[in-house]
């Protein structure tokens, strides 16, 4: 194809050139497997490999052969594939690695070139063979529902306004802080090594297959080494339980044993290589907070997330397997991917369908006023219903027990008082008895409670300050 050599065009082109050679030399050098790493990736397995269109056996290039992502020349085979978007990338990938005036959802397949295989609709062949569920279903075994392939787990429900994503557009512009990363890069480059990635889904509870790479380590992979695993964090993890079992374990239902992090990635300091500090979100139109696994403190403003390294203080009432009893010294760390989504949701901030063993009680809405946060809590803490002996199922979802203490919990924590019972008006909206007040005013990553926390809520109540002073409420 031919087009006019301007100033500017030319540096690009002298590099296709120099890329196709480089291509041209590994193709030769390589019989029928690819050694290194690219030879035990997902994409260069010669039998599960890549393999695109009319390119594939019996067409010229083997299963895994570079080609089915690179433009090559015609000389290599014969065979001049048209690229798909009429002009081949800077990395002379068959289409650009992403089209980035697509701001928003949702995505079409080429706005990517990953989605063009990744996708229901696929250039990968034999058709149908490329499966990817979301996490919930992959490791956490949920498999009803959810989203088959890749541009589906971005594209949920696309015209509901709970349903979240990582907004490709804000990943690409961010990941240009990495060196490696160029404009040319797909966005899912920020977070996977294309000649790296292994097939993690056919081995869910090896995490040697891991399909993940730092964006601070891209040349390498994330979670296969020893080291880079959820029990690095000196025995403070604790696998949540797999789909429908009381016995059986994250990732892939793993037993007792491995239920200690050993087989799950470091997803802390995977996701951390981004949020760990502020980052600008274009969907939720603000930034997002810096995310502090790391910091101490207890119940003090300046300390981190309790979820993470941060202990929780007084007593807690947990299900199984967080119970009282378990508690390792100075509390639990979780990894992002026990609540989080990597891809997409039809749940509010990539939160997961199923977790700790059970589905959602309903969706997880963005909305912070009423009680859809508490789908959530309620697989990991006990409400009510739990506290009370499982009795009274008017008693599913409410949360007074945590909040004021009851009949035989330990009342010492409560962090409001009742005060004898005049005062539920002052916090509560009483029609007919004490409505719910919205959880996501009080908990949320970064989130204390003092006297200006959370302050007036929109029904113009101001909740006073807790038992305490102040309390760090995630
Ligand atoms: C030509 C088709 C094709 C393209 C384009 C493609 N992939 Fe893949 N991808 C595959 C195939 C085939 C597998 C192996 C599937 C399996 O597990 O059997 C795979 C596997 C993966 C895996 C490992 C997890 C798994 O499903 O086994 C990751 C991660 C991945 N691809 C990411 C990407 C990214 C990122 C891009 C874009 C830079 C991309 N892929 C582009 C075909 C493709
Ligand atoms: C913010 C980081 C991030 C981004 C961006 C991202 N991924 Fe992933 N991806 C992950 C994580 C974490 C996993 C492992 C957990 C899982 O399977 O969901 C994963 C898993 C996968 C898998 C394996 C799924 C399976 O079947 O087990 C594929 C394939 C994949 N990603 C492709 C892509 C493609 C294509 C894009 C770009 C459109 C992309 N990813 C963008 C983090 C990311
Ligand atoms: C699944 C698709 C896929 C396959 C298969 C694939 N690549 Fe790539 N390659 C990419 C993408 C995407 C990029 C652009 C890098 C980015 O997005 O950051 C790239 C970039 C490159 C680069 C430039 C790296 C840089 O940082 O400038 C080289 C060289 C390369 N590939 C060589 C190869 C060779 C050799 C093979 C076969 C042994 C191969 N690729 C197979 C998708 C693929
Ligand atoms: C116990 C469940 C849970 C864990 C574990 C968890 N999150 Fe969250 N995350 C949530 C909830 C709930 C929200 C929505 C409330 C909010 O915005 O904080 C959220 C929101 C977010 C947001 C959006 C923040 C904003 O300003 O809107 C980011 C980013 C995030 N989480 C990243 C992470 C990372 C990174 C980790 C691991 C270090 C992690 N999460 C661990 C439950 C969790
Ligand atoms: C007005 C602020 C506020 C609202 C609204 C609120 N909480 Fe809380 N919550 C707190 C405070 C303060 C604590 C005490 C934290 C501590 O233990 O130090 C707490 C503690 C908790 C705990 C920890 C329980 C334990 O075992 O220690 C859970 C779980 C919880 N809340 C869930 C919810 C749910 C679900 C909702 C919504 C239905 C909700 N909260 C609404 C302030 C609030
Ligand atoms: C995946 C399980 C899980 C989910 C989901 C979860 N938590 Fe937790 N939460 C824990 C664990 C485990 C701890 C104890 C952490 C520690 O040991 O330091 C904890 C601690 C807390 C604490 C500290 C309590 C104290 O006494 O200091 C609060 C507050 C809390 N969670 C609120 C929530 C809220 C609100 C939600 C829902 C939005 C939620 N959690 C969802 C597992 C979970
Ligand atoms: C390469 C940088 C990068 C990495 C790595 C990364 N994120 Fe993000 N994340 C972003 C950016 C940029 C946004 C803002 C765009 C958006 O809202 O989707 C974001 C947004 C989010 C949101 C809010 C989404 C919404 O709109 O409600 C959550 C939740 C989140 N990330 C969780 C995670 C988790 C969990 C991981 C690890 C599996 C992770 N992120 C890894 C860059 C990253
Ligand atoms: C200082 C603020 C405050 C005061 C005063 C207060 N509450 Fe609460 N109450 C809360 C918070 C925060 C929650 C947890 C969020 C939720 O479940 O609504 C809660 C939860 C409840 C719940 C569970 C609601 C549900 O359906 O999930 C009941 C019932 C309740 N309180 C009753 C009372 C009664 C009765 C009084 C007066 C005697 C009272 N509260 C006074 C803050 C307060």
């Amino acid at each position: 194809m031919s087009r006019p050599v301007t100033d500017q065009s030319r540096p690009k082109r002298i590099r296709q050139v120099t890329f196709a050679t480089a291509l041209w030399l590994v193709a030769l050098a390589s019989v029928s497997a690819w050694a290194g790493p690219y030879g035990n990736s997902a994409h260069g397995d010669t039998v599960n490999g890549v393999a695109r269109g009319d390119l594939a056996p019996p067409g010229p290039y083997a299963v895994g052969n570079c080609a089915h992502c690179h433009e090559q020349h015609a000389s290599m085979g014969g065979v001049e594939p048209a690229p798909a978007s009429g002009s081949p990338s800077p990395f002379a990938l068959f289409a650009p690695g992403f089209e980035s005036s697509r701001r928003y959802k949702p995505y079409q397949t080429t706005d990517v070139m990953c989605f063009g295989c990744h996708a229901d609709s696929s250039l990968q062949v034999p058709l149908g063979s490329l499966l990817n569920y979301d996490y919930a279903r992959a490791f956490g075994g949920y498999d009803s529902g959810g989203p088959e392939s890749i541009l589906e787990a971005f594209n949920q429900n696309p015209a509901g306004p709970d349903a979240s994503y990582h907004n490709l557009y804000d990943v690409w512009n961010h990941a240009k802080r990495f060196p490696y990363f160029k404009d040319a890069s797909a966005p899912c480059d920020a977070c996977h090594n294309p000649h790296r990635a292994r097939r993690n889904r056919e081995f869910p509870q090896n995490p040697e297959y891991t399909a993940l790479s730092r964006p601070t380590e891209h040349e390498s992979l994330w979670g296969d080494a020893p080291e880079e695993r959820m029990n690095a964090y000196g025995g403070s993890y604790q696998s949540p339980l797999f789909f429908g079992s009381r016995m059986t374990y994250e990732p892939g239902g793993v037993g007792e044993i491995g239920a200690d992090g050993s087989k799950t990635p470091d997803y802390v300091s995977y996701c951390n290589d981004c949020h760990r500090e502020r980052i600008r979100s274009n969907t939720l139109m603000r930034d997002m907070v810096a995310i502090d696994w790391k910091t101490g403190g207890g119940d003090s403003a300046a300390a981190g997330d309790k979820h993470g390294s941060n202990g929780f203080t007084g007593s807690i009432f947990m299900k199984k397997p967080y119970e009282k009893i378990a508690v390792p010294a100075g509390g639990y760390v979780l990894s992002c991917m026990d609540c989080h989504e990597a891809h997409g949701s039809p749940n509010a901030y990539l939160v997961r369908r199923s977790v700790n063993g059970e589905a959602l009680g309903g969706v997880f809405t963005q909305d912070r006023s009423g009680n859809s946060w508490a789908y959530l809590c309620g697989r990991c803490h006990q409400d009510d219903y739990q506290q009370g002996g499982m009795t009274d199922p008017n008693q599913v979802n409410r949360w007074r027990t945590v909040h004021h203490g009851g009949t035989g919990s330990d009342g010492s924590d409560v962090p409001y008082q009742t005060g004898g019972g005049g005062n539920c008006g002052t916090c509560h909206e009483q029609s007919p008895g004490p409505q719910p007040i919205g959880c996501g005013y009080c908990h949320f990553h970064g989130a204390y409670c003092d006297s200006t926390h959370p302050g007036t809520l929109p029904n113009g109540k101001t909740i006073p300050a807790p038992l305490g002073g102040v309390r760090r409420t995630f």
